[in-house]
């Protein structure tokens, strides 16, 4: 073998090596292959010289031809366990799953709002917008409050209609109601904020009240606690058309529908004079009511002009001061607006259920953004 060729085979060695070196995945290796040991092959045509040679010719080249595969075989094979262990290294990094990131959706996502916690942020939005403020309450009252001073004489028989949970007199454990009007009780409505205000706030007086009530009773529409909002507005010359008015302007913006066609009724209330009972005109298909349309009427709450006889026992001047109150079930129009069957079902504590009737926190409602939107 001459010298030129030996060195046209050491610069064809080092080219196919420094290819090998080059390659930077196992496709672009696997072409150095086809390019120099396939069927074509550069080395492959070197080998395929070897026949026509002398015998004493072949026996050089042919074994320079074979080192030369050898190292370009060896390197190859070198070349595709580096690649082959940085593609696993790769594919390891990009599928690393970080353990310390938190498994829940965070409480802001996951959390929901119960649904009367939903309506109740609702109506006080609604009459905050109307210029009434927001007045409480205890839960336990005196008998005074809750019955006396709205006008329900002792033994009258209004009285019984509330199935009131007493407390036991002080230093007494006979379970006898109505020991004058310190005795305790739960509070069976949410009327008795009324005297409250009345009696710490000069008018003109302009506030809603809501608030848990009780009441021992338990069926699909009656549950011992439940949620009342009351209204107020004393004043020299309020009028049962301001109250219409309201309530109207209310009902409108609580269902979010354009018009609602409301029937008034006479009823009968010891704190009011006269006293009403307010339907609101309603569709019912089989699985929605549609409001202020339709053929049927639904009962949402009672109200009336402030009975004289309150006044008095509330220190307002009934020759000077008037006004109209209303009491509204806040449970009642929960389930009317967002479709709730059962009223147990608003107190279970049910997960699943929140889940599907409650609120996103962050979404508070307003009159410019929606109220339950
Ligand atoms: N307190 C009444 C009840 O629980 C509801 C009510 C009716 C309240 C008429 C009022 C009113 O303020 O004027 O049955």
């Amino acid at each position: 073998m001459s010298d030129p060729e030996k060195s046209d085979l050491d610069s064809l060695q080092s080219q196919i090596l420094g290819q090998i070196a080059a390659a930077t995945d196992e496709a672009a290796l696997e072409a150095v292959r086809i390019a120099t040991l396939g069927k074509k092959g550069s080395i492959s045509a070197l080998l395929a010289t070897l026949g026509k040679m002398s015998p004493e010719a072949r026996k050089t080249q042919g074994a320079a031809i074979n080192l030369a595969k050898d190292a370009v075989t060896q390197a190859l094979g070198a070349r595709r366990e580096v690649l082959k262990a940085a593609a696993l290294d790769a594919r390891l990094a990009s599928e690393t799953i970080d353990v310390t990131l938190p498994l829940r959706e965070p409480p802001a996502e996951a959390g929901r709002i119960h649904p009367l916690s939903q309506v109740w942020d609702e109506v006080t939005t609604i009459f905050a917008d109307m210029g009434f403020a927001v007045a409480e309450g205890p839960d336990i009252e005196t008998d005074d409050y809750n019955f006396t001073r709205l006008n329900f004489p002792e033994g009258h028989p209004a009285r019984e209609m509330h199935d009131t949970f007493y407390f036991n007199p002080k230093g007494d454990t006979g379970s006898e109601p109505g020991a004058g009007g310190s005795r305790l009780l739960l509070r069976t409505h949410t009327s008795p904020v009324q005297v409250r205000t009345m009696l710490s706030q000069k008018p003109p007086i302009r506030v809603i009240c809501p608030g848990r009530t009780y009441r021992s009773d338990s069926d699909q529409t009656h549950t011992p606690m439940f949620h009342q909002v009351e209204g107020l507005v004393i004043d020299k010359s309020s009028h049962l058309g301001h109250l219409k008015w309201i309530l109207h302007e209310f009902c409108k913006a609580f269902f979010e529908v354009d018009n609602v066609n409301m029937r008034f009724r006479p009823s009968f209330f010891p704190f009011t004079e006269p006293s009403l009972e307010v339907d609101i005109q309603c569709r019912r298909d089989k699985h929605e009511i549609r409001f202020g349309e339709g053929e049927d009427w639904l009962e949402i709450l009672g109200c009336g002009m402030v009975h004289p006889n309150v006044l008095k026992l509330c220190g307002l001047d009934p020759e000077v001061y008037q006004g109209f109150a209303w009491g509204m079930g806040i449970d009642r129009i929960a389930m009317l607006k967002y479709g709730i069957a059962d009223l147990r079902q608003l107190f279970e504590g049910d997960v699943r259920w929140l889940t599907h009737y409650g609120f996103r926190p962050l979404e508070v409602p307003t009159l410019a953004g929606g109220l339950s939107s």
